[in-house]
């Protein structure tokens, strides 16, 4: 790659401009050296009107959908797909086609045939998938995978990892929202939000591929026989208790919307509504977002945990609890030399190895990361990704945390057959 070509932004389309596209688009007006948006492809006008006003789009590059986008000779580099998970593989299959390498969206597939239907598609037409595994480029988990490649820890024996999410979160998505509807979102908790932790499992522990599979998993608690006596069935309509409730739509999305509230205004159409609008929508007896949250007829699951046999015998367990006082990601990697061990939301490490001559046998450090990038979204990872797309298309050497869809299927795959194993009430399940 020569200078000059390094110089220029790249020139790339966003299919699917909606919340999520627009977080990675907005990178182009903070760094407009590096990329540039060219085109947008949205079944939504006003999403089309919006990208076009905020980024210039001309008029003849902005499309209806992405088969329209790519019935067109391309006129981008890369293409940014932020549509919802049940049309990443629909409208990526095009955009390969027509020759742009993708940036795209995870749940990348729905199950393994649409998984392998994207893979056969990128390897026939020689075009690069990138998957938005944001939390790779977390220098938290960045830290982690660098100190693995290093050798410090030794063989890497077990790896522990949790996922708690919180009950404003859990409510707001997984039981109210649009990730608790296997109609919207084509699938469950696992996939939609733990396909992250899955990868970075996969991840680490690469190149020792996994062996086998066990998972269980259940609705527990948002389910009609635990809504506390009296609870009725719409917060703001017919509920004695809702001042009580943990889980009141009054207290979560007018009272304290800090706390994801603005998912439902962007998801139901109405942002920038004002609090007396909110108040009248929340009213509405057909509004998914006042329902009682033991109530919803929940068809995913609210915690489930997964077992990992790796094929060298080294183990991984993986848990996902919903309802959870705060969200937090925990891990704790043993190795034979030592361990390493954090909350994600902390941005530290402590490393602790073995040492028979130091002080009670052991020496341990404290890392911290980054403190300038706590409390960005996803440790910062949204941004380093698209830097990374942004190299990819340039012709650069991928970073440690370059996220391919060669590289993430694995991540995947254990998703697909932990949710087999769930299914099937635990059997263990070959990889
Ligand atoms: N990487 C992450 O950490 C992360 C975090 C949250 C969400 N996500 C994923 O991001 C994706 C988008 O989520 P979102 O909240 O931005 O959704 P969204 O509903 O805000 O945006 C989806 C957009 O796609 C458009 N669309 C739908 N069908 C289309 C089609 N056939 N062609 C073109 N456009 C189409 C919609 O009109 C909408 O504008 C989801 O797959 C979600 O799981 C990823």
């Amino acid at each position: 790659m020569n200078q000059n070509a390094r110089s220029k932004p790249v020139d790339v389309v966003v299919v699917g401009m909606g919340a999520r596209a627009m977080i990675y688009a907005q990178e182009t007006l903070r760094h407009p050296e590096m990329l540039h948006i060219v085109g947008v492809a949205d079944v939504n006008p006003q999403a089309v009107r919006l990208a076009r006003d905020t980024f210039g789009i001309p008029e003849e590059r902005c499309f209806s959908s992405s088969e329209a986008l790519a019935s067109v000779p391309r006129f981008a580099q890369g293409a940014i797909n932020g549509t919802m998970d049940p049309q990443h593989v629909s409208t990526t299959l095009p955009l390969l086609r027509r020759g742009y390498d993708v940036l795209l969206e995870k749940p990348f597939a729905l199950d393994q045939y649409q998984a392998d239907l994207l893979l056969s598609c990128a390897r026939e037409t020689g075009r690069r998938v990138m998957i938005c595994h944001v939390l790779r480029y977390a220098s938290f988990y960045r830290r982690l995978k660098e100190l693995i490649v290093s050798g410090e820890l030794g063989h890497i024996i077990n790896i522990q990892m949790t996922e708690q999410v919180s009950y404003f979160h859990e409510s707001v998505s997984y039981i109210r929202g649009k990730y608790a509807s296997p109609e919207i979102c084509g699938s469950g908790m696992l996939l939609s939000k733990c396909c992250h932790d899955l990868d970075i499992m996969a991840w680490l522990m690469a190149p020792n591929h996994p062996a086998c599979v066990t998972s269980l998993g259940s609705v527990f608690q948002f389910r009609p026989e635990m809504a506390p006596s009296g609870a009725g069935s719409h917060c703001l309509l017919d509920c004695p208790i809702q001042r009580e409730c943990h889980y009141s739509a009054r207290h979560l999305y007018l009272e304290y919307p800090q706390r994801w509230a603005n998912n439902i205004w962007h998801d139901c159409g109405h942002e920038g509504a004002s609090e007396e609008e909110k108040l009248h929508l929340l009213s509405d007896p057909a509004n998914p977002y006042s329902r009682c949250v033991y109530r919803c007829d929940l068809r995913i699951v609210d915690h489930q945990s997964v077992m990992i046999g790796f094929s060298d015998g080294a183990t991984g367990t993986f848990c996902m609890n919903g309802g959870a006082t705060a969200s937090s990601r925990t891990i704790h990697l043993t190795g034979t030399k030592g361990e390493a061990a954090g909350c994600f939301e902390d941005d530290r490490l402590t490393v602790s190895l073995i040492s028979p001559q130091a002080p009670g046998g052991r020496q341990v450090r404290v890392e911290n990361l980054t403190p300038a990038k706590r409390g960005a979204a996803h440790g910062g990872g949204d941004q380093a990704l698209v830097m990374d797309f942004v190299a990819l298309l340039r012709g650069e050497k991928p970073s440690l945390c370059s996220t391919t869809l060669e590289d993430s299927i694995t991540g995947h795959r254990l998703v697909f057959l932990a949710e087999d194993s769930r299914r099937q009430n635990g059997e263990m399940l070959a990889f």
